[in-house]
């Protein structure tokens, strides 16, 4: 599932048209990149919990008749293929509505009718996570969960005094990858942070999850936190902090959605030299002016 009814107040003011999730790198939306990296794990219903404004993301993964239709006669193969292949066949969309923005848990128990009784996996698609080379930060997690027989949360090492940005988890030593969590706590400052390890946009969660929602009160900044019932999970079930493969580019944020632009364009086939002749060029312009 994919909580996307956020409102993304930090891209102001291009968000009070654009939702968040389809600003784009390069020439796909964020929404996109969490999209294939799903479905690359095996997930084959996605679900999209929204808002009442944001038609955008349904839109985009709606059939463009119209826009088919219009690249078909003027034998654009190429975008026709792209437009058509944002969903793969055989996965589908499914849209949920939450009324409120009550918070990231509640978010996740808008979805609980259409999820049931199984494993699943929650995606923040403004964390973009990239493994140039190999499987997925998802696909790797999923394969963990179903080995353990565990939820399995995403996790990267902070520095101290951003802890308060972040779920913070306490574990059990590592073996590899991955370490048993004992402890999670949602948003603490520095000096009382459990550890530096933060919690990054992806979970596969045991069902459980959703009647400790519904059993979760507002906690910080007044929203349903995922991370409380997190906390109530690991009282009942094992729970993993995972070290993934790759690179996470936090595009929730101005200079991550610029860091993953300058390092997607860079790895571009078309736009590699450009860009970096761009960059080459621009830098020694500001170079020339400093000196001056
Ligand atoms: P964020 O707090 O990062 O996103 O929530 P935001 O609220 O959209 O952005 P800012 O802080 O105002 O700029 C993390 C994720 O949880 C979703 C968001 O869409 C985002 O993917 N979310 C958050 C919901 O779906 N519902 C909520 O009530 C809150």
């Amino acid at each position: 599932m994919f909580p996307v009814a956020g409102l993304g107040t930090r891209f102001l003011p291009a968000t009070k048209t654009v939702p968040k999730e389809m600003l784009p790198i390069v020439d796909k939306p964020l929404i996109q990149y969490a999209v294939d990296e799903a479905i690359e794990a095996g997930c084959d219903t996605l679900v999209f919990v929204t808002n009442r404004y944001k038609h955008a993301v349904a839109d985009y993964f709606d059939k463009a008749y119209e826009l088919e239709q219009k690249l078909e006669r003027a034998g654009k193969q190429e975008q026709l293929e792209v437009v058509r292949h944002v969903l793969p066949e055989g996965v589908r969309a499914i849209f949920v509505t939450q009324a409120e923005a009550l918070g990231l848990g509640h978010a996740v128990l808008c979805a609980k009718a259409v999820i049931g009784d199984e494993p699943f996996a929650v995606l923040l698609p403004d964390d973009l996570i990239w493994n140039r080379d190999g499987d997925g930060a998802l696909k790797q997690m999923a394969d963990l969960a179903e080995q353990a027989g565990a939820s399995v949360i995403a996790t990267q090492e902070v520095p101290r005094d951003k802890t308060a940005s972040y779920g913070i988890v306490a574990t059990e030593a590592f073996e590899g990858r991955s370490g048993t969590i004992t402890g999670i706590v949602e948003k603490p400052a520095p000096a009382e942070a459990p550890s530096t390890l933060a919690v990054v946009g992806r979970y596969v969660l045991s069902p459980r999850i959703f009647e400790l929602l519904e059993a979760t009160r507002p906690g910080a900044g007044g929203e349903i936190q995922l991370t409380d019932a997190i906390s109530a999970l690991l009282a009942e079930e094992p729970a993993l902090a995972y070290r993934f493969k790759g690179t996470r580019f936090d595009c929730g944020t101005h200079i991550g959605l610029i860091n993953a632009t300058i390092r997607f364009a860079l790895d571009h086939e078309k736009l590699s030299e450009p860009a970096r002749r761009m960059m080459t060029d621009a830098l020694t312009e500001l170079g020339v002016r400093d000196s001056d």
